[in-house]
């Protein structure tokens, strides 16, 4: 095809998540999990990378780059560390954080859910306490009510899948559940959580556009029989349809974000429900297999919702940043293409600005776009300048 071209609107940035970028989030249900004797997390977040004191030069940083969007998350247990008490300070803190992002000249993608949770709600039994959404919609309200003049993009919740298939089916993500009734449930208590979010933005902050940012692997059976069809159907479901599908009625937002990273081939035989990559295809350090048309093929079935779309999150972990490079520019091909065939794509958000937390694999793997070294200093890898040649241009043409 030919080569890409992006209309001037389109918004070229990066994202992070509080958790993983700001460091001693000590109240909230990540840092416990890391720190108890039998966690799955290899290792504590720690100071993470200090963005919560690093903020400005970040931004600053990111600006020089080209970059004109930013995808962030606020700290719900920062903000209300104890039921129904706001620390003024905490939304002081992000007040001034989003001032300097706006200062910068980038537009604010901000999350109100990335993964974590105050100790206080995960306590009182998480997604599953019968005033879950609730109290999630309070918070939501009060957010926008403080700080929707500087949100003009709200995400609701992170990948809403990703949190009941990680938390409550494979058990390796708070609240470290195996049970596949409980997943269930989780996933459709985060749907619901999304709609109170949406009516509890528009209230407090008419102006802000809310979205949700789904994760949408693109899924194969492992093998062509009866059970790996029938399993693929049920994840599928699961996964991916049972979201899009409910992406309906007056609640479902303005936007949805679409983050992808790779092909996933689930396998009922197999004790973590999918097999490993068949030969050929390129794994990352997560083990990840590259495909980058899945992207394009995920866009299509996102478009299916009929909503504005925007790529919240694609990366690769890599300590080789050619690979990164090679992944940025078949990923963001990827996107023009569907572009060129209809779909409504408005920006991409590379994941991630920074090395960050990875979570359960903690500081291993590298998905930074900038490296950043033992004393927090930042260092911008050779993909950083390509991304910024993309992002300067429109095109992949250089
Ligand atoms: C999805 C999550 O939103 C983000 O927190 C995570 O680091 C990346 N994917 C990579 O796994």
């Amino acid at each position: 095809m030919n080569q890409a071209d992006f209309p001037a609107a389109f918004l070229w940035g990066a994202a992070t998540s509080a958790h993983q970028v700001e460091g001693g989030n000590v109240n909230s249900d990540w840092w416990d999990f890391e720190h108890r004797p039998d966690t799955a997390a290899r290792e504590s977040s720690g100071d993470a990378i200090d963005h919560f004191h690093r903020y400005a030069d970040d931004f600053a940083l990111l600006r020089s780059m080209g970059h004109n969007a930013h995808r962030l998350s606020v700290e719900w247990a920062r903000i209300e560390p104890a039921r129904g008490e706001f620390s003024r300070a905490a939304i002081a803190h992000y007040r001034r954080v989003l001032t300097a992002l706006a200062g910068a000249g980038m537009t604010a993608f901000v999350t109100l859910h990335h993964f974590t949770l105050p100790r206080w709600f995960a306590a009182a039994g998480g997604w599953l306490a019968p005033d879950a959404v609730e109290a999630f919609a309070r918070y939501c309200r009060r957010v926008a009510a403080e700080l929707g003049d500087l949100m003009p993009y709200v995400c609701t919740v992170n990948e809403p899948q990703m949190v009941a298939l990680h938390g409550y089916l494979e058990g390796y993500h708070p609240p470290g559940i195996t049970n596949p009734t409980l997943w269930k449930r989780a996933g459709q208590v985060l749907l619901e959580a999304h709609h109170g979010a949406v009516r509890a933005v528009r209230d407090a902050s008419p102006r802000s556009r809310v979205g949700l940012a789904v994760n949408l692997p693109l899924l194969a059976p492992a093998r062509n029989d009866d059970a790996c069809w029938s399993f693929h159907r049920l994840m599928r479901h699961e996964i991916v349809d049972r979201y899009l599908d409910g992406l309906t009625g007056p609640d479902r937002g303005d936007w949805l974000g679409v983050q992808y990273y790779r092909k996933q081939w689930v396998d009922p035989a197999s004790p973590t429900f999918f097999a490993d990559p068949p030969e050929g295809f390129r794994r990352t350090q997560m083990g990840w297999a590259v495909y980058p048309d899945g992207l394009r093929q995920v866009l299509h079935r996102a478009a299916e919702t009929g909503l504005p779309l925007y790529v919240t999150e694609n990366g690769i972990a890599t300590e080789d940043d050619t690979e990164r490079v090679e992944y940025l520019r078949t990923h963001v091909a990827a996107v023009a293409r569907a572009i060129a065939e209809g779909v409504d794509v408005r920006g991409y958000l590379h994941w991630s600005a920074f090395d960050n937390f990875e979570w359960s694999e903690g500081y291993r793997p590298k998905f930074g776009l900038i490296a950043v070294e033992s004393d927090f200093t930042r260092v911008p890898k050779p993909s950083a300048g390509i991304f910024t040649k993309i992002a300067m241009t429109g095109t992949l043409d250089q």
